[in-house]
């Protein structure tokens, strides 16, 4: 039940299913999401763990209101869905490899200010952001002027970041974000993204294999197995006494 102080959830799925192939309504096909509920709130993050083809991509993509959904609802800051240019500068990603987020031939102050130009920012205004927004993510102004191949992995991911952040999200999914630095660099990224969230109120979703990383990230777990939720707990609970069979197994690999 939910209170009506607590502000309106930014995400909210309701029995969301997704089916791969299939014939109408996907029958036949290929259920990755089984009749998923779950709500996120302004500033925190829900951590999402599972083995590999659990489903975790497709469900953060529900959440991005870019999955077609077989059945059930997804609601956005209380609304319906709507049109995704609607949503435009709404919601943001970040990915595993930042090379993916960021052009290679655009300068990265550029890369970052893309979205902007998107959301037909004038010019003037845009550029204040972008070195607010670079400074915000631990990167001097010089940054904006190098290509992403004259940056080092966390360099790059700070500035994929940027470029999630410039049109100040209300949500934001993180799909293996951390997954590709090395274990000090990860520790840096991951506060950021604590800092930046204490900043500037966003949802998260945070997807990783990483027990370890969702802990100190995330204010909830869920834990998916074969397009399911077998567990969802506050991350407090969940890390002293997962109730799952299939979490415990999880719990054992990082101990
Ligand atoms: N476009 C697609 N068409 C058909 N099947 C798909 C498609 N995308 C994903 N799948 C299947 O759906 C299942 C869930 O995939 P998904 O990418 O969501 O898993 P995941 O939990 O993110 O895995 P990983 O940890 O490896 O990234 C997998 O069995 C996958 O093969
Ligand atoms: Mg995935």
């Amino acid at each position: 039940m939910r209170d009506s102080a607590i502000p309106a959830p930014v995400v909210d799925l309701d029995r969301v299913v997704v089916t791969y192939g299939g014939g109408l309504f996907g029958r036949g096909g290929f259920q990755a999401v089984k009749a998923i509920s779950l709500q996120i709130a302004p500033g925190q993050t829900v951590g999402l763990v599972g083995e590999s083809g659990s489903g975790k991509t497709t469900l953060g993509r529900v959440c991005l209101g870019l999955q077609p959904l077989s059945s059930g609802t997804m609601r956005f800051c209380g609304e319906a869905f709507g049109a995704l240019r609607q949503r435009r500068g709404q919601l943001s990603v970040v990915l595993q490899h930042p090379e993916w987020a960021l052009n290679p031939r655009l300068r990265c102050g550029r890369s970052v200010e893309e979205p902007l130009v998107i959301l037909g920012m004038p010019a003037k205004e845009r550029r204040g952001r972008v070195a607010a927004m670079l400074e915000n993510v631990g990167l001097d102004a010089g940054f904006a002027e190098r290509f992403p191949g004259q940056l080092s992995g966390g360099q790059r991911q700070r500035v994929a970041i940027a470029r999630a952040l410039i049109t100040e999200p209300r949500f934001i999914v993180f799909d293996e974000a951390v997954s590709a630095l090395d274990v000090s660099v990860q520790a840096q990224v991951l506060n950021l993204i604590r800092e930046l969230q204490d900043r500037h109120g966003f949802g998260a979703l945070f997807i990783s294999h990483d027990l370890a990383a969702t802990r100190y990230i995330s204010h909830r777990i869920a834990v998916m197995y074969q397009g399911e939720f077998v567990e969802v707990a506050e991350a407090a609970r969940f890390y002293g006494t997962p109730e799952h069979p299939y979490s415990r197994k999880l719990m054992a690999t990082i101990e």
